[in-house]
């Protein structure tokens, strides 16, 4: 299925006025603030995919026994366009998106949508609403690809219709504490996924079933939940929606491996790359909790932070649960996580030589 060479134009025609979205952009939050326009494109078994669109952002319509909404075959993805220097607008790394997206609808027995026609979409939604990319430090458009099941039947099988969408947000940081450290909250009486489960796959449902571990952290003071692997219960998997690191006082980091359990970050993979850059040595190994514990008391753990397109790089300045509780490091940022951010941040951004050519530029 090659689908549409070209997603048909339709313009919103009653977008929301300049003014208005120059005071919305001023202090957007995060995943809230929403731009004009959707790229839609449908699937069909036999058909292929079809009637590729972008157009003015609108409810769905949809039948009370659609698939995705008893058995939640749905997935999605998570990316953010940048300002240039130059004015311009830029992607980081949409072709990896476009694989994982692959990956997680085979996972979820979808139709895989071609990476070519995601990239193609998403980059056809930031042209019609590169206004609404903000321009302060730190703020980004995000984009939202998602793709849910249409047929209606309440038989439980792979649906035969799928709706792909594309949205975009225009945001700032993902924690109401903005770029300061954040409290994580460790589960133990929740794991988020098991071998031969979906961990590895961008679902809803691995979202879904965080949820009440998070409330749990939000009634203990936290921002975000920590699961360990649902197997042993005590090996650091990873946050609620971001992937985690560990920096030691011999410069070195360590980040949990991807075993099928873990969500495969983007963000995490270009972390890994970028600090092999700059001289450090990465392991990608099991990091048991109670080391983290004994690590943090002694010294030998200095930082922690978290990462993912949402969180970019948030520094993690204490752990709570009910055995354990622990400071790493001061409790604010670290170097090697201020470090990091900055490299990153300065080749989204424009500001760094795009060595790996990651960007794609509008
Ligand atoms: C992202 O980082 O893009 C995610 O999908 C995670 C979610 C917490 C917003």
């Amino acid at each position: 299925d090659s689908g549409p060479q070209t997603l048909v134009f339709e313009r919103n025609s009653n977008p929301v006025p300049a003014s208005e979205r120059e005071a919305l952009l001023q202090n957007p939050g995060f995943g809230r603030v929403f731009t004009d326009h959707m790229a839609t494109i449908r699937y069909s078994e036999g058909r292929g995919w079809y009637d590729g669109k972008i157009e003015a952002r609108k409810p769905f319509n949809l039948d009370p026994a659609t698939l995705v909404l008893h058995y939640a075959q749905e997935i999605f993805e998570g990316m953010k366009a940048y300002r240039l220097p130059d004015g311009g607008a830029t992607l980081f790394r949409p072709d990896a998106n476009a694989r994982r997206f692959r990956n997680s609808a085979t996972r979820l027995a979808m139709a895989p949508l071609p990476e070519e026609l995601f990239v193609e979409s998403v980059r056809a939604l930031v042209k019609v609403d590169r206004d609404w990319i903000p321009t302060a430090d730190g703020a980004a458009l995000y984009l939202r690809p998602f793709m849910i099941a249409t047929e209606s039947l309440l038989g439980v099988k792979p649906s035969a219709d799928y709706l792909y969408c594309v949205i975009a947000s225009s945001v700032g940081a993902y924690f109401k504490g903005g770029a300061s450290a954040v409290t994580i909250w460790l589960s133990e009486n929740y794991t988020r996924a098991a071998p031969g489960g979906t961990g590895e796959a961008k679902c809803g449902g691995n979202y879904a079933a965080s949820l009440s571990a998070q409330a749990e952290a939000t009634r203990e003071g936290c921002d975000q939940v920590v699961f360990l692997d649902a197997v042993e219960r005590r090996f650091v998997e990873e946050l609620g929606g971001m992937n985690v690191f560990f920096v030691f006082d011999d410069g070195s980091l360590q980040t949990p491996p991807l075993t099928g359990t873990i969500l495969p970050g983007i963000t995490r993979d270009s972390l890994i790359i970028l600090a092999r850059e700059l001289g450090l040595t990465v392991r990608e190994e099991p990091y048991a909790i109670d080391q983290w514990q004994a690590d943090a008391a002694s010294g030998r753990l200095r930082e922690a932070f978290a990462c993912g397109t949402a969180a970019v790089v948030t520094p993690i300045g204490k752990l709570k649960g009910s055995k354990h509780s622990f400071t790493i490091g001061d409790g604010g940022a670290g170097p090697v996580t201020t470090r990091l951010k900055s490299a990153l941040l300065d080749i989204q951004n424009g500001r760094a030589p795009d060595q790996h050519g990651w960007l794609d530029r509008l």
